[in-house]
């Protein structure tokens, strides 16, 4: 397994681990304003890695993707945002948050790489981060929220999580990259 490779994985696990895979611990954790905080942090971090993605790659189909991603992503999460407002919740991370940090390390990884390389490396990412993600939404988070407007808003917007998995999937597919 290669480093990003390998870095990839982890992160998929960090934020596994990070909504709800330790039963015992966040199970009694999570609440509205922790799982506010997790979903604006998730959202973020695609666009951070949207962002980087789009900056980086010289590849159509990578870029559109990149670009795609940013889009959905900031304006989910302003929706996201918005209620939080209106509702009076302040996004409150668990404790032991170590999501940033590994989003950072991952973003670092990434960056270092060029042309193909990172291509591939993007599209593993973007690949096992979404599986994650949708993954915790389904199992975790939507099960745990107790809003319900807080919980459509939820399971409007993750039908378009789904479609960047798809069509990562996809952009993988043409350009010949395993996952
Ligand atoms: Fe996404």
């Amino acid at each position: 397994m290669n480093s990003i490779k390998k870095a990839s994985a982890l992160c998929a696990l960090a934020v596994t681990l990070f909504v709800g895979a330790q039963p015992s611990v966040a199970a009694s954790t999570l609440n509205d304003a922790t799982i506010f905080a997790i979903f604006d942090q998730a959202n973020m971090a695609d666009i951070a890695t949207g962002r980087l993605g789009w900056k980086k790659s010289r590849t159509l189909e990578v870029r559109n993707l990149a670009k795609m991603v940013v889009t959905d992503h900031s304006a989910v999460q302003h929706m996201g945002r918005q209620l939080a407002s209106d509702l009076g919740i302040i996004g409150t991370p668990p404790d032991g948050d170590a999501s940033w940090g590994s989003q950072a390390q991952a973003l670092a990884k990434l960056d270092a790489l060029s042309g193909r390389a990172f291509d591939e490396a993007y599209l593993r990412y973007e690949i096992g981060y979404h599986t994650a993600v949708i993954g915790a939404i389904k199992s975790t988070l939507l099960p745990s929220i107790k809003n319900p407007q807080f919980k459509a808003l939820v399971q409007k917007v993750l039908p378009g999580f789904e479609k960047h998995l798809t069509h990562t999937k996809a952009a993988a597919d043409k350009l010949g990259v395993s996952y």
